[in-house]
């Protein structure tokens, strides 16, 4: 009984996390593949404020999402961004935000056409869309992509879960991690600390790859945790 808990808690809890370079990302998938934008970012600085970003992540495929905008300071840049995959801001379906912290959602502005999510809210314009997030349902977008709830940085996160990667699958994650080694710091930023450690239990479980708020993407080393604990 003691062994059996004992592993399990090792199955939980003991993923080995890697952090994918600078260069990895592009993250080509069928029928979607990501691009992370701009990496966030979390900078103490010494008069005890702090610079901070939120990472943009894009989705293209069948339908073609924003994960998060960054903050109103990165406008012309996010512009510039899409240019380069040869995108308008009207050609983007579906925006979003994965919590109403500013410098994840600072340019919903720029989308007026797009459906866009911030945290458990779904609007179309002036219509809000009913859904069960905040009782903890997933909305699915299609069979490869879903917003799930995530929440424990604030009442109300969310995330997109996106199967069929390359490397498997990715969910995007906003502040639910703040990057790939985040123990110093994701609870002090928490709203219930409890509740997101559930929610990062359940995202390490079942992904392969998480793009963080604030940090490089990483990988989640399931296998390595599933073979030692066979
Ligand atoms: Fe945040």
């Amino acid at each position: 009984m003691e062994a059996t808990e004992k592993k399990n808690a090792c199955n939980s809890s003991e993923f080995r996390r890697s952090e994918l370079s600078d260069t990895e990302l592009e993250i080509v998938g069928q029928p979607y593949s990501i691009s992370v934008l701009k990496v966030g970012y979390c900078l103490s600085q010494q008069d005890g404020s702090f610079r901070a970003d939120g990472t943009i992540s894009l989705l293209t495929g069948p339908r073609t999402i924003l994960v998060d905008t960054g903050g109103p300071w990165d406008r012309d840049f996010l512009v510039k961004r899409l240019k380069d995959k040869r995108l308008d801001p009207g050609d983007i379906s579906l925006v979003v935000g994965t919590h109403g912290h500013s410098d994840h959602v600072g340019n919903l502005g720029l989308f007026p056409a797009a459906t866009i999510v911030v945290g458990c809210d779904i609007s179309e314009g002036d219509r809000y869309l009913p859904n069960q997030l905040a009782e903890g349902q997933p909305y699915p977008i299609d069979e490869h992509v879903s917003i799930v709830p995530t929440p424990g940085h604030t009442g109300r996160d969310v995330s997109l879960l996106v199967k069929g990667t390359t490397m498997g699958t990715v969910l995007v994650a906003g502040d639910l991690f703040e990057r790939c080694t985040d123990d110093d710091s994701w609870r002090e930023l928490s709203e219930n600390p409890a509740v997101q450690e559930a929610s990062r239990q359940e995202a390490l479980r079942t992904s392969d790859v998480i793009i963080p708020g604030h940090g490089l993407p990483f990988r989640v080393h399931r296998e390595e945790a599933d073979g030692r604990s066979g």
